[in-house]
């Protein structure tokens, strides 16, 4: 495989989609061929299974049913668009992966990381992108409560304590794995956070 694989991360109200979007288009310009995809979701029984996790009352699924089914989605995802376009020297550009199933589920939740680990290990094997980047903002979490308030899916609107757990495990990621995993400060007008994320993949650029 001569595609790469890239992944977007952070907590709520970092402007990850945004950048998500500008960053596809700056590895454009440098003549790469890039396929944007998010997560929960990306292909037709993912985005199935998104509806199921991200609607519907809080205490709609257990703790082990919501991991499990976020890493059903993303082997479902793995399967059948981001191998295959890596297979055919694509980059790929996911927001989102494994590493959100990692800080929520498993810093944030009662699962701890190392059991959500196994659980995608199940379904992706020890598969892991070439370069994770994670957005941090001070006060992101807040921000975020504020702007989307009662509109939030299930798993926004957790409480303040919960996504300051998920930044946490998205630090201890970073610190865990400083070769794979970039922490990015998402502070600034959203070109120079693009420019920051750009510079986190010189070294992958062709
Ligand atoms: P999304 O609409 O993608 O939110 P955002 O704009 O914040 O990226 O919704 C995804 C929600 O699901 C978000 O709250 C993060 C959460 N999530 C997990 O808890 N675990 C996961 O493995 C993934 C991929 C997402």
């Amino acid at each position: 495989m001569t595609g790469r694989f890239i992944t977007l991360e952070g907590g709520e109200g970092v402007g990850k989609s945004t950048q998500a979007k500008a960053l596809a288009a700056a590895l454009r310009e440098h003549g790469i061929e890039v396929v944007e995809t998010r997560e929960p979701g990306g292909t037709p029984g993912a985005e199935a299974i998104r509806r199921l996790l991200l609607d519907g009352a809080d205490d709609r699924w257990s703790a082990e049913a919501e991991a499990l089914l976020f890493a059903a989605a993303r082997t479902d995802h793995v399967d059948k668009l981001i191998r295959p376009a890596l297979q055919a020297s694509k980059w790929v550009l996911s927001d989102r992966f494994v590493d959100s199933s990692l800080a929520y589920q498993g810093g944030a939740g009662a699962l701890g990381i190392d059991a959500v680990r196994g659980i995608n290990g199940f379904g992706i094997g020890e598969w892991f992108p070439d370069r994770t980047l994670v957005l941090i903002l001070d006060g992101g979490v807040e921000r975020a409560l504020v702007r989307d308030g009662e509109g939030s899916d299930r798993i926004g609107r957790r409480s303040i304590a919960y996504h300051q757990a998920v930044e946490a495990g998205f630090r201890a990621i970073v610190a865990a794995e400083p070769k794979r995993v970039r922490l990015i400060d998402a502070a600034g007008a959203p070109d120079e956070v693009t420019a920051r994320l750009l510079a986190a993949l010189e070294d992958l650029l062709p």
